[in-house]
């Protein structure tokens, strides 16, 4: 019996049980604190919090071979090195690792440090350092609280107003903070992210998500309202400089002996010259591994293990293009109550692994919702035109009174520079 853990909730988490079940290696797969739709597509929820380390450490000990941590919060707080101490296998960077998501400061002398492209930044700690910082280098500027913010404290500031404004705001509440400052770098996003172990890595194809809330990109930052891969919109060469920005990262952790095991999330923006590293998250995004896992033809049981027994997993990919769309409560991110009735899915949707709960409840009327992001739908085709069809015909189905992005993929459906 081989059992797997996964740490989180949301349908990132989903996904990757969903993956690791379809191993014939795997036998059941647990999610903590998963929910009710985690049950639903055949995975095993358990009650505890992704925060309660002694409480994960006592449950995977004594039920699993093998537990992988979705979320970034319990890896800033050390979950890896908890169960590394219990002599538990982890899949999950270590806490020293972790900060290069924790500490935007920290990322940035890591890239100084390691020759890796980034947008040009001063980091200050009081009101006047960073007035003097705006003055200097005028706008468009980016203001950054560090620390983890759930991609809500970054301000892209156009006009000295609002750079005044976030700057202002950030030493109201605390007259000491650590604020990064960073040169505007004008270009599209996408992201690379590799799963690691020591030096060798599984390099996954580029991804892009849709951080805004509404159509066009506008209106407030989500956690990500969909996403898609590969992306055609990238020459050959712009990918194959993404992918030796994750391998120069790779040699830097070891270099800098912080290396462990677990995922690196690139986030990317390609400037005409060249892509530039606007973050590291260590952990999957999401909803991007909603539509990178699928692509994944390797039994990803035998390909995380694998890495962690110090071996070179070589990728199998099916070639195809995946859409996420994800359903929110209409008032997301602002609220995400009350909750609204969630449609069934039925056995074909389950089957394509196209239905990829996070916040869905069970309750004697039918299923409802119970947070912002409630699930992702993830369409598939042999190009971004078919998928994103793909995934919106099912989108009409299913969305009921939930809402959405109806321009998911719109970069990638522009004709490609490579053709
Ligand atoms: P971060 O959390 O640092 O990735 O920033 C969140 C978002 O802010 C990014 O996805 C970008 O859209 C934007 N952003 C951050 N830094 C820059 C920059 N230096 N230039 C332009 N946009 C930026
Ligand atoms: N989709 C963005 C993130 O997971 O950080």
């Amino acid at each position: 019996m081989t059992n797997v853990l996964i740490v989180g909730s949301g349908a990132r988490e989903t996904a990757l049980g969903l993956k690791f079940l379809a191993s014939p290696q795997v036998d059941q797969v647990y999610v903590a604190p998963g929910g009710d739709g985690m049950d639903i597509v055949g995975l095993h929820s358990v009650a505890i919090d992704v925060m309660d380390f002694p409480a994960l450490i006592e449950f995977a000990a004594a039920n699993v071979a093998l537990t992988f941590v979705g979320p970034e919060q319990p890896l800033v707080a050390g979950i890896t090195d908890a169960f590394t101490a219990a002599g538990l296998p982890i899949f999950g960077v270590t806490k020293a690792a972790a900060r290069l998501e924790g500490s935007k400061t920290y990322a940035k002398h890591f890239m100084a440090k390691h020759d890796l492209p980034t947008a040009r930044a001063k980091s200050v700690q009081s009101l006047s350092a960073a007035l003097s910082v705006l003055d200097e280098w005028g706008v468009p500027i980016v203001i950054k609280a560090d620390g983890l913010a759930g991609g809500k404290g970054v301000v892209v500031a156009q006009d000295v107003d609002t750079a005044r404004a976030a700057i202002d705001r950030l030493y109201a509440a605390d007259a000491a903070a650590p604020v990064l400052i960073e040169e505007f770098l004008a270009g599209q996003e996408a992201s690379v992210m590799a799963l690691f172990a020591g030096q060798n890595a599984v390099i996954l194809p580029l991804s892009q998500d849709h951080k805004r809330r509404y159509d066009d990109d506008r209106g407030p930052n989500t956690g990500g309202m969909g996403a898609v891969s590969p992306l055609p919109q990238f020459t050959q060469q712009e990918q194959a400089a993404a992918t030796a920005l994750m391998r120069q990262t790779v040699a830097a952790l070891v270099a800098d002996g912080v290396d462990s095991c677990g995922v690196i999330y690139m986030g990317l923006i390609f400037t005409a010259a060249e892509p530039k590293i606007l973050e590291y998250n260590m952990r999957f995004g999401d909803p991007e591994t909603q539509v990178l896992l699928p692509q994944i033809q390797n039994d990803f049981y035998a390909l995380v293990t694998d890495l962690m027994a110090g071996k070179q997993p070589e990728l199998q990919l099916d070639g195809q293009t995946y859409v996420g769309v994800v359903l929110t409560h209409p008032d997301y991110p602002v609220t995400s109550k009350p909750a609204l009735p969630v449609v069934q899915p039925d056995t074909a949707l389950l089957a394509a692994h196209a239905w990829i709960p996070a916040a869905v409840s069970k309750t004697a009327g039918g299923l409802v919702s119970t947070g912002g992001r409630v699930l992702t739908i993830v369409g598939s085709g042999t190009d971004a035109g078919s998928a994103t069809k793909a995934a919106y015909a099912l989108v009409q189905q299913y969305a009921g009174q939930l809402a959405y992005r109806s321009d998911i993929a719109h970069n990638a459906l522009v004709t490609s520079k490579q053709n």
